[in-house]
């Protein structure tokens, strides 16, 4: 199987298959998550929280995710990697965003950008597609703009609701290929899904759109505390690895590791 690119999502939408995403900030994961079948993967400023051990996505550079970008796109033979736009590299201008997705384009060899943004991010996505970049929308809750949200709520409700549709519309007419919804109500993703051409991927945002994305650390349990209530835990990797830990280390103190096996002979 060759790389997915933009017209196997978009073949996807029109044949109703619906697909999974998944954040990779290393090697492994997007070796395992290739492996798996995960049609694309997101090197999400996510880092920030899951990597780097930052409050939110706010402080995240390009810097910080170049590396991660490099190693994820070295690592997954198939999927196609995005590259997310951290805050402050592409609001600014449509040059300044077109200048930021070339870096991730030609160091991070990202095979597509994500930026968060409605309507005000039109002129940004036109520019980028223009010069053969592939644009994923993200509107609904946009955790760079926390600040001015009042932190994790679900948006486009009541009269919201309208403008989070046109917002979606916008990204479409500009030349998204794809428009991630994070904490929408499900009957507005339904809507929103229904009216697009393009595909939509939700997060917290109901069964109705044309893929889901989560953060692996959720969705492997790696992450402790409260889980967000969109995230559904298929495995408890913190419970399991912190296990693995405290058992070597029972093991290295009693003299049962290393063992013979693990030693080598003069
Ligand atoms: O950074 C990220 O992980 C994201 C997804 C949750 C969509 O933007
Ligand atoms: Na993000």
């Amino acid at each position: 199987q060759k790389r997915i690119r933009v017209p196997h999502l978009q073949k996807m939408k029109e044949t109703g298959e619906k697909w999974a995403m998944l954040t990779a900030y290393d090697m492994y994961a997007a070796e395992i998550f290739d492996e798996a079948g995960i049609p694309c993967l997101l090197v999400g400023d996510s880092a920030g929280n899951n990597v780097y051990g930052f409050e939110t996505t706010v402080p995240v550079t390009v810097d910080h995710l170049v590396p991660l970008c490099r190693a994820v796109t070295s690592a997954a033979k198939h999927a196609m990697v995005v590259a997310d736009l951290p805050f402050g590299s592409y609001q600014a201008s449509p040059q300044q965003a077109l200048a930021t997705a070339t870096r991730f384009m030609k160091e991070g060899l990202a095979h597509a950008v994500k930026l968060e943004g409605g309507k005000a991010m039109v002129p940004e996505v036109e520019l980028l597609v223009r010069a053969g970049i592939p644009v994923m929308g993200h509107i609904g809750f946009t955790p760079q703009s926390e600040h001015v949200l009042g932190g994790y709520r679900v948006q486009g409700r009541g009269s919201g609701a309208d403008a989070l549709l046109e917002d979606a519309l916008a990204l479409q007419e500009a030349g998204c290929f794809a428009i991630v919804m994070e904490m929408v109500p499900a009957p507005l993703a339904k809507r929103v899904t229904e009216e697009l051409r393009i595909p939509t991927v939700g997060i917290g945002a109901g069964p109705d759109c044309d893929a889901q994305v989560l953060v692996w650390q959720d969705m492997a349990g790696l992450r402790g505390g409260r889980m967000p209530r969109f995230v559904k835990k298929y495995l408890d990797m913190r419970a399991e690895l912190g296990r693995a830990a405290a058992e070597y280390a029972a093991e290295v103190r009693s003299g049962a590791f290393p063992a013979a096996e693990h030693s080598f002979e003069e």
